[in-house]
């Protein structure tokens, strides 16, 4: 336990360090962010210093999405400080292609994902799925069209502004078994032993504390029920410009952890049969590796063991 509150301390040092002088891009950081990111420190001052760096992040992110839930998928893209589209490039190469998957509703999707997870979380007539960090409610339309009429999808985020984007897409469907709670993932507004499926898709990377994520996953799902979640790990230490032009360029990656760190943080929250469903390699396009990094260096990133990666894991709630 010790060691797991040490991991999260360094974790959430190093995320803080890494989110605080990364901003959201090199060409993207409005005044607007600014003051944001101002209010946030000022609001942490009075926190004890563990708490304020936890509170900090979560405050930054809070504002980077609620910003983000103002603005289209195509805004996102071409301002830096969505998916992260910042390329002379036309990539997208963090985010799935959702257009033909059932239930794909185009106003919930801003772009922020970097997986399917609906896509391998079983999910089956009547269930009730939980989707965590659910933005303007992608996954959740999705997951919908496999609970179908008889089930319930619960969408939790911790942004006003998502919240309010993802209710009224649901409004505009009539649907009354899509419901959208505005809470946080370390303390979810939802019931113990209530949830059959858990689905995330991108946001654990940005959670400080991601024990507490797991723990309160584990908490709410159903003696037998699983998760499915797709997010952003490392696969060694990425050299300090790399970490930046990954920053700059896909936005999630200052709080990502190592992939080994991931897996066995879900394997002490108590999961078994924990399952790598879905993994590939992040690529930094070369025309972002190069503002950063001169030809040997890039070409020795390249030829290197470390990576960014986008898994989708699975795991379950034991029955007894
Ligand atoms: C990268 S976006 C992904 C949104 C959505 N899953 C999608 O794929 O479109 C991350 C979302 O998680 C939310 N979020 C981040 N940290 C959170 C936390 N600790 N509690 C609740 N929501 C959080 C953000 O507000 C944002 O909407």
């Amino acid at each position: 336990m010790i060691e797991n509150l040490m991991t999260q301390k360094a974790e959430t040092t190093k995320a803080a360090e890494s989110n605080n002088s990364d901003c959201c891009g090199p060409d993207c950081c409005s005044d607007t962010e600014s003051s944001s990111e101002n209010a946030a420190t000022e609001k942490s001052t009075k926190l004890s210093n563990r708490d304020k760096s936890s509170a900090e992040i979560k405050e930054m992110v809070k504002q980077k999405y609620s910003k983000i839930a103002l603005q289209s998928r195509e805004m996102n893209a071409s301002s830096c400080c969505g998916a992260g589209e910042c390329s002379d490039e036309v990539y997208n190469i963090m985010t799935d292609d959702y257009e033909s998957i059932k239930g794909y509703n185009p106003d919930a999707d801003l772009g922020l994902g970097c997986g399917l997870p609906t896509q391998f979380a079983k999910i089956k007539k009547g269930d009730t799925v939980l989707d965590l960090g659910s933005g303007a409610g992608n996954d959740c339309f999705v997951a919908r069209s496999e609970t179908g009429e008889a089930g319930k999808v619960i969408g939790v985020d911790f942004s006003d502004a998502m919240i309010a984007k993802a209710r009224e897409n649901a409004e505009k469907l009539n649907f009354n078994n899509i419901e959208f709670r505005q809470g946080e993932i370390e303390d979810l507004p939802v019931n113990d032993d209530s949830v059959d499926v858990v689905v995330s898709n991108c946001v654990l990377n940005l959670v400080p504390e991601k024990l507490n994520a797991f723990s309160e996953m584990y908490r709410v799902l159903k003696p037998g029920g699983h998760f499915s979640i797709s997010d952003i790990v490392l696969i060694g230490e990425l050299p300090q410009k790399i970490q930046k032009a990954a920053e700059f360029y896909a936005g999630c990656v200052s709080g990502a952890i190592q992939k080994n760190e991931y897996v066995s943080l879900i394997e002490k929250t108590g999961f078994r049969n924990i399952q790598i469903q879905k993994e590939k390699v992040i690529s930094i396009p070369d025309d972002i590796l190069s503002k950063y990094l001169n030809k040997d260096e890039a070409a020795s990133y390249k030829n290197s063991e470390s990576k960014i990666y986008s898994i989708t894991v699975f795991g379950e709630k034991s029955v007894d």
